[in-house]
């Protein structure tokens, strides 16, 4: 599978489409699109520009690693191949499939707090409902079942990151894959960008010049030689109020899976 590669039709630009170096895996909402659209300052990476579903979706992995490749950016020789499908975090299959393409694949994974993450999931499918002109469900009717937290609420499992994380760690080592903080990406993202070409052994390259705050957005938008970009009005989207005892109860809930996850990843985040 790895000695796939589709040649360019140019000559003298030697660009090719390569099986991915790099997978950004999640999770969702996490802040995996300014995370590859970040890493995509640095001229020694190549990014696709859409979400794959390679790996967790059959119909996509049925095509084989020819597709895979062909849903590639060009990248020039001595640039790395990035794609981010944050599905792939949750989805039990991946994990195996990844390592069968490449062993020494290099994984990144951006997480966020929790709580805040199963907000901004919620806040998705609401969007993803309303353009569709679905019927909609409160957070609550989603979330709370009998007065407890509803278990079964799909955005609730994800984000239980030590479930996901077991499987990930079955089958790659620790050293493969690098976790990005999410909620400091927001707050500060050359810090944590910083890190990532060092996990990747990218020529030191990304700097302050790189964002600026936007007011208007309330976040960090990026800037290089060629424009100046923030992400779509889709990223940065406000969350629902929730009440204050509900919002307890989350803490409370991922008080122990959070303990579990940073043990298991050997390093702790600030989270509530
Ligand atoms: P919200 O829209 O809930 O605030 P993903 O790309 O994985 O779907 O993650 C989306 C999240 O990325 C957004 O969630 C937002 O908080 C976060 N994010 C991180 N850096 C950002 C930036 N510079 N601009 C906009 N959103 C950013």
């Amino acid at each position: 599978l790895s000695a796939v590669v589709s040649r360019d039709h140019d000559p003298l630009s030697s660009a090719a489409r390569r099986l991915p170096d790099i997978i950004i895996i999640g999770v969702r909402k996490g802040g995996t699109r300014a995370l590859i659209e970040m890493l995509s300052l640095h001229s020694d990476v190549a990014a696709a520009q859409s979400e794959v579903h390679f790996f967790d979706w059959d119909s996509h992995y049925r095509r084989g690693a020819d597709w895979y490749v062909s849903q590639m950016p060009l990248a020039r020789s001595g640039q790395l191949t990035v794609e981010k499908t944050p599905a792939y975090f949750t989805s039990a299959r991946v994990p195996e499939r990844i390592r069968r393409m490449n062993p020494d694949v290099r994984l990144l994974l951006i997480v966020r707090e929790p709580a805040e993450r199963l907000l901004s999931d919620y806040t998705q499918v609401f969007h993803n409902r309303l353009e569709k002109r679905k019927r909609q469900q409160t957070l609550e009717t989603l979330l709370m079942r009998d007065g407890e937290l509803n278990l079964d609420y799909k955005a609730l499992n994800r984000s239980l990151y030590h479930v996901h994380m077991r499987r990930w760690l079955d089958v790659f080592p620790r050293s493969c894959v690098h976790l990005v903080d999410g909620d400091a990406l927001i707050r500060n993202p050359l810090p944590e960008m910083k890190k990532v070409e060092e996990f990747l052994h990218l020529e030191p390259q990304i700097n302050a010049s790189n964002f600026y705050f936007n007011q208007t957005k309330g976040f960090f938008c990026l800037r290089d030689r060629r424009r100046e970009r923030c992400l779509h009005g889709s990223k940065g989207r406000k969350h629902p109020r929730v009440a204050p005892e509900i919002l307890r109860k989350l803490y409370d809930f991922f008080h122990e899976p959070n303990q579990k996850f940073f043990e298991m990843v050997g390093r702790t985040f600030d989270w509530k």
